[in-house]
């Protein structure tokens, strides 16, 4: 992203703006393993790519946001206190960011940006939360007095324009990596305690790589919400069997308690709490596995994964089980779904002398069976949110 040609755009859209601007970055994510376990209170392993959403803001003397959309060539703008705010997505995520900090306390005046980004939409990386993180990270920068408000302040704003502003009910994991990311480094979230740790990520003689399926199947938002809740069915069942016991999520949940409430719950919601259940103790397993540098059982950790999420979670397609297939037939170390599922990426551990042949390989059958390019992501670890200038 080229933070002086953004700054054209801005001198060009909002002339009569001569007040200094600033300019904001927030990176997209990966996550090594730990998928759909955030909102069970669970253990994810994100990271922050180098892709992501820069914003040129300046305060304006309007009582007004304007808010040019450069990627989609799209205008909105609307009045501090509206109350509606607009209808194109893009800009709902920049009016919700507005009000959840008016709602921590934040000050917001009128302000003009210019926003746009290098993170593939609909790729699993988390191009929304960069968005959201982004403006967090830059109207608290711009409009606070004081200290303004935390870095966890920022997470929950995005989360919060993500839960009432877009209607998906998410977790924490991408605001929370978009946001605490750092430069070669993976982190360690346990999203019930939100203690975290930063786990510095050079495997020797491998590299990890995104191949981007290029397809999304469906809307985020709904079947995304249906696991969500079939997670919450479980745990009910469950609170209704041990009425005294602390059950908040899964993660409060062990093996046993699963096989008791199978009479109570639905074949559907059962297999989903066995994916979440295992995935706790990947997250796991995975993180002694570095720890020893035994990336071989990181990478069977991670085909684990996949499995789960295609037969139990069920929110693979064709496309990305394809994608595995070929990874597993190519003797890839590692490989499963990335992000929400339902199309994007795979994340691949791949050995270094292997990785030209998987390229080429996957680029080809990919194209052979279903006429499109994946795209090839190398993933560099970067930083997370942060004031360019
Ligand atoms: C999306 C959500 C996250 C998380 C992942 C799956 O990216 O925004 O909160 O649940 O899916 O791990």
């Amino acid at each position: 992203m080229d933070s002086p040609f953004l700054k054209s755009v801005f001198a060009d859209k909002f002339a009569d703006n001569t007040n200094d601007v600033s300019v904001y970055a927030s990176p997209g994510r990966i996550n090594l393993i730990g998928e759909h376990t955030d909102y069970n209170g669970g253990f994810v392993f994100p990271g922050t790519v180098e892709q992501g959403i820069m914003a040129v803001i300046a305060p304006n003397s309007l009582d007004r946001v304007r808010a040019y959309s450069l990627d989609l060539d799209d205008y909105a703008q609307w009045e501090l206190n509206d109350t509606e705010g607009p209808a194109a997505t893009c800009f709902r995520f920049v009016y919700g960011i507005m009000r959840e900090l008016k709602e921590r306390g934040i000050d917001i005046k009128g302000f003009d940006t210019v926003f746009a980004g290098d993170v593939p939409l609909g790729a699993g990386m988390s191009s929304s939360a960069a968005l959201e993180s982004c403006f967090a990270f830059g109207l608290n920068d711009l409009f606070k007095q004081g200290e303004g408000i935390s870095k966890w302040d920022m997470v929950l704003a995005g989360q919060a324009t993500e839960h009432k502003y877009i209607g998906t009910n998410c977790g924490i994991m991408d605001q929370f990596a978009s946001v605490f990311g750092k430069k070669g480094s993976l982190m360690r979230l346990d999203c019930r305690s939100r203690e975290f740790e930063y786990f510095p990520f050079a495997p020797q003689g491998y590299k990890l790589v995104l191949v981007n399926s290029c397809v999304k199947h469906e809307l985020a938002g709904s079947p995304y919400n249906d696991r969500r809740r079939s997670c919450e069915n479980v745990v009910k069942a469950i609170q209704s069997l041990y009425p005294d016991r602390q059950v908040e999520t899964l993660r409060d949940c062990t093996w046993d308690d699963l096989n008791k409430v199978k009479s109570l719950c639905t074949q559907e919601d059962l297999q989903r709490a066995t994916f979440v259940l295992g995935e706790k103790d990947r997250v796991l397993a995975v993180c002694d596995a570095l720890i020893r540098n035994d990336y071989e059982e990181v990478g069977r950790q991670m085909y684990l994964t996949h499995n789960g999420l295609s037969k139990d979670y069920e929110v693979s397609c064709e496309e990305l089980d394809f994608l595995n297939d070929i990874a597993k037939a190519c003797g890839v170390t590692g490989s499963r779904i990335m992000g929400g599922g339902f199309g994007g990426c795979t994340i691949n551990l791949v050995k270094d002398d292997m990785y030209d042949c998987f390229i080429q390989t996957v680029t080809e059958k990919y194209e052979g069976k279903y006429h499109i390019t994946p795209k090839i992501i190398n993933v560099v670890i970067g930083d997370g949110s942060r004031k360019i200038q």
